[in-house]
């Protein structure tokens, strides 16, 4: 039976993505100096953890779905997933290797449990995961990915508690894998920070650090504040943090943190929590 490991919650950036290739060729902008230096204690305990599978919930950016069909909740099933082209052209990183039993097994159970995922035998992927994996592992990526998109980009967007449901549904799904895996469940979405609009620039840190101090304890306290009041108080796109409750879901009330920091090098609050799931 495979069982959950541990869960991540990251924020992501296009910017984060560049200033990482740029930081490891000329060295790290002091403004993203800090971010570079929080997130290695997570790269090593990812190192020490070694995964067999990595679950990522994320969302794309118009850069794979287009408006003519945006799916709300899709998931990748192919044993490979290219990175997309966001208009600068591709980073120097491999595709994202996935597992295709492992996916069809997570697909069915979580259709079984009533979540009609659209799902995808070819799926490229954005700095929604792009942007922070090479913050955390090194290529050749250290596992298969099994990749879940959730619509944050056209209203409606999946609400907090079903994504929260979303989360538990993976949590029985992984369980009733026959296989023996130890999977790794991430959630990213940014944190307060607005790209459009009159609102340009505005992002609120003590929005982020609310959320990171409450995801471990009480996060039905942050799943009571409306996505409309996220969006209010910390930029629109700060209604991805709705995404980290997938990964939140999954885990069960024993879990641990093990880590939290949190950075605000430019534009977007830049955050990062690890927990660790025990065994049963
Ligand atoms: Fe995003």
């Amino acid at each position: 039976m495979s069982r959950i490991v541990g869960g991540i919650g990251i924020s992501h950036t296009p910017s984060m993505g560049m200033e990482f290739d740029r930081g490891m060729k000329d060295g790290f902008d002091p403004v993203w100096q800090p971010w570079f230096d929080g997130t290695r204690p997570v790269k090593r305990w990812l190192e020490a953890l070694r995964p067999d599978q990595i679950v990522i919930i994320y969302n794309d950016h118009l850069n794979f779905f287009e408006f003519d069909a945006y799916p709300t909740l899709a998931i990748g099933v192919a044993d490979r997933f290219a990175q997309a082209d966001e208009g600068w052209g591709r980073r120097q990183y491999p595709e994202l290797p996935g597992d295709t039993t492992f996916g069809w097994h997570v697909t069915q159970s979580l259709i079984e449990q009533e979540f009609d995922m659209t799902v995808c035998q070819e799926m490229s992927i954005d700095h929604g995961i792009y942007s922070w994996l090479p913050y955390l592992a090194d290529p050749p990526w250290p596992a298969p990915v099994l990749p879940i998109a959730a619509n944050m980009i056209r209203q409606p967007f999946p609400s907090s508690t079903r994504l929260w449901k979303l989360g538990r549904a993976l949590k029985a799904a992984i369980a009733a894998d026959p296989a023996d895996h130890r999977v790794l469940v991430i959630a990213t979405g940014g944190m307060s920070h607005q790209i459009s609009g009159t609102r340009f620039g505005i992002a609120n840190s003590d929005l982020d650090h609310f959320f990171l101090e409450h995801l471990h304890r009480d996060p039905e306290r942050l799943m009571r504040i409306p996505q409309k009041e996220l969006m209010r108080l910390g930029g629109s796109e700060a209604a991805e943090l709705s995404i980290w409750f997938a990964m939140r879901g999954a885990l069960s009330d024993r879990l641990e943190q093990i880590y939290s920091f949190h950075a605000f090098p430019k534009i977007t609050g830049c955050g990062v929590v690890v927990y660790s799931e025990p065994a049963p």
